[in-house]
């Protein structure tokens, strides 16, 4: 990065990073070479500011994504007791907005923590697939929108981590997309538009992913029985679905 005349200039690693390297370095500059994001060349490497990023990702979601909604998400009453640990919890960070200190969220994105609009929760940079926590230490864990950004093969790994930090009685609360298969389709993004209200707030957020699995409803409640978990609630909405499982 590269400040210049009070403005950020975000080179080709920086993009490729703020899209996961999902987007790699050789394809942001083939976007840089064809016009597709505006940029200049300083000193031999391409630079852009980040309007012509922001206008970048919705030339992305016109020429690569399919997404669905917008849905409406109504957590206001959804209740989430005691110590809770949200998975995946950068991003817009929905649940540290909805119950603050009560919160601990965990992503493996540095970035998506410091970007992330919640301010009360304890926010710290780990990998669900290997949690830092005791067993039986979180009253509630919840994943929000969190599980589609996860390879399907480490969902069980997942799931028993979030099992083992579960206290006996403990709930794991998740709510997630259904993503179909993407057959013939050329489009590689595929997406939901959301706005979750939290009482009086709305909160209008976008989660897309590259379009390389599948995944619906009955995938995470097989598994959770599969690791013990009792299924207590299992509610399907248009392309949404919400799950509420106890450890006994
Ligand atoms: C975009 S967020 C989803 C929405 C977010 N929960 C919110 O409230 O806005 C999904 C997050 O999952 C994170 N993630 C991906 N793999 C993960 C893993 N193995 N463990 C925990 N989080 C992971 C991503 O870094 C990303 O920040």
């Amino acid at each position: 990065m590269k400040e210049i005349d009070n403005v950020e200039y975000f080179d080709i690693n920086n993009i490729s990073e703020m899209f996961h390297k999902k987007i790699s370095a050789e394809e942001i500059r083939g976007y840089f070479e064809e016009g597709k994001i505006k940029g200049k060349i300083i000193e031999n490497e391409w630079y852009t500011n980040q309007n012509a990023i922001d206008d970048f990702k919705n030339l992305l979601v016109d020429e690569r994504a399919i997404f669905v909604g917008p849905y409406k998400i109504d957590l206001s009453n959804i209740e989430l007791k005691g110590r809770i640990l949200d998975i995946g919890g950068g991003g817009e960070g929905v649940i540290g907005q909805f119950k603050g200190e009560q919160v601990v969220a965990i992503d493996p994105n540095r970035s998506e923590l410091e970007e992330a609009k919640s301010t009360k929760d304890l926010k710290i940079v780990m990998d669900a697939k290997d949690l830092q926590f005791l067993d039986n230490t979180f009253d509630t864990v919840t994943a929000f929108f969190t599980m589609m950004y996860i390879q399907i093969a480490d969902h069980k790994k997942v799931f028993e981590e979030i099992y083992r930090v579960l206290k006996k009685d403990g709930e794991f609360v998740l709510w997630d997309l259904t993503i179909p298969n993407r057959g013939n389709i050329k489009k590689d993004i595929y997406g939901v538009r959301l706005n979750v209200k939290i009482n009086d707030k709305i909160i209008e957020s976008g989660y897309g992913i590259l379009w390389n699995k599948e995944q619906d409803m009955d995938h995470h409640s097989d598994l959770a029985k599969d690791i013990g978990f009792k299924i207590l609630k299992k509610e399907e909405e248009k392309d949404t679905f919400y799950l509420r499982f106890r450890k006994s």
